[in-house]
């Protein structure tokens, strides 16, 4: 007989840096060497839906990720996350166990910051069946599970200040997504065989074999995540760009002055900097910032009014195949672009050696800023979830 049953739901979104956290000064709490800063996406195009149902009648605690069941045992990360909400909350779980169904809108394959939104979401989630409702304190909570998700519990530009134990490393939010209402993302979904080297271990590479990192987290960082700061709040795209830009720039030469180096961009990823490069001499100012986590997929930040023309642009130079078929536009709906505006890019482009692709993206994400992990009426329809 079901003596007790509850169950919840949330969504939460993928945040993309422009200032990278890359490297721990504490792999438990998952401190980070220096301050990070992102922009968290719209959920309606790049989320994790996770629903959790408590029940007398559940054996154990267990989870399952886009269908599949993951590791809960003492020591997995997702259990921990649990134990320790738990044991904040002073909560009592031996006849309550919790049966966790967790979705993400968007290929995880396709290597998208999903354990960023994963994680918000089910640190969200948890918080509000127990009582946490926090963002800040869920933001400490997330941050343990997989330490860039702490960025996803704000919507909108989301510092993390790195501090200095579980309390004082936490996210703040600058501005929300209404503050800078034209921001935009594309993302760049890139055909990629090879195996990336996971973020954890590329991490504790960089920091024990790259002679740069010192520099970056001591000097350039603080002064980057200060100016990116002030560049957002007076929404100064130029500033804003090539802070991005610049930062991406260095968070490969770390991972390429690691030992052995770290190479997560491919030729389709150096194309689409030299395309934004030359797009933004063009134009005599930079109307695109290009950011690469750690991955070959680009996710390019632009102001509305550049977002049919840019589409175009990707679409002209990236076509599905040799035969020309049209990339596909995942996300938000756009409209045509100026043909003539078009032709002039595209002719220097091509002066300048900027390369056709055909078939090196997958497709492109047309998206924008958006909120922070919200809870919905709409639960997952599971068997799992069934008391
Ligand atoms: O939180 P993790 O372990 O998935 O690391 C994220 C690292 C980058 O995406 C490369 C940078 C960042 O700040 O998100």
């Amino acid at each position: 007989m079901v003596l007790y049953y509850k169950i919840l739901t949330a969504r939460a979104s993928v945040n993309i840096a422009v200032i990278k956290y890359w490297g721990k000064s504490d792999e438990r709490l998952k401190l980070p060497l220096n301050d990070s800063l992102s922009g968290t996406l719209d959920s309606a195009d790049l989320c994790a839906t996770t629903s959790i149902a408590v029940s007398d009648t559940y054996q154990s605690d267990r989870l399952w990720l886009n269908g599949f069941e993951q590791d809960m045992s003492d020591g997995s990360t997702p259990k921990m996350l649990l134990d320790q909400i738990r044991s904040i909350a002073k909560v009592n779980h031996d006849n309550h166990k919790v049966h966790i169904v967790s979705h993400n809108n968007f290929p995880t394959a396709a290597g998208l910051a999903s354990s960023a939104a994963g994680y918000a979401c089910l640190a969200f989630v948890l918080g509000h069946l127990y009582g946490i409702e926090d963002p800040t304190e869920l933001s400490k909570l997330a941050r343990r599970g997989s330490g860039s998700a702490c960025r996803s519990l704000f919507g909108g530009f989301v510092h993390w200040q790195k501090g200095h134990d579980h309390d004082s490393s936490k996210a703040v939010q600058i501005a929300d997504r209404n503050h800078w209402p034209q921001m935009r993302a594309i993302i760049c979904v890139i055909n990629d065989e090879t195996k990336d080297v996971s973020s954890s271990v590329g991490m504790l590479r960089t920091s024990t074999t790259s002679s740069f990192v010192e520099h970056r987290c001591k000097v350039v960082v603080p002064d980057r995540v200060d100016r990116i700061t002030s560049a957002i709040l007076e929404r100064d795209f130029e500033r804003f760009a090539q802070i991005t830009m610049q930062d991406s720039n260095q968070f490969h030469a770390i991972c390429l002055d690691s030992y052995p180096p770290l190479l997560y961009l491919n030729d389709t990823s150096r194309e689409i900097i030299k395309l934004c490069s030359v797009i933004n001499s063009l134009f005599g100012k930079n109307v695109l910032a290009y950011t690469f986590d750690a991955g070959p997929n680009a996710c390019i930040y632009l102001l509305e009014d550049f977002v049919d023309q840019f589409i175009s642009i990707l679409q002209d130079f990236f076509p599905a195949s040799n035969q020309g078929s049209s990339l596909e536009v995942k996300g938000r709906p756009f409209g045509k672009p100026d043909e003539f505006v078009s032709k002039n890019i595209a002719d220097s482009l091509a002066l300048n050696g900027v390369r056709r692709m055909a078939g090196s993206i997958r497709y492109l994400i047309n998206t924008a800023l958006g909120e922070g992990p919200q809870l919905i009426e709409q639960h997952i329809e599971d068997a799992n979830l069934q008391p």
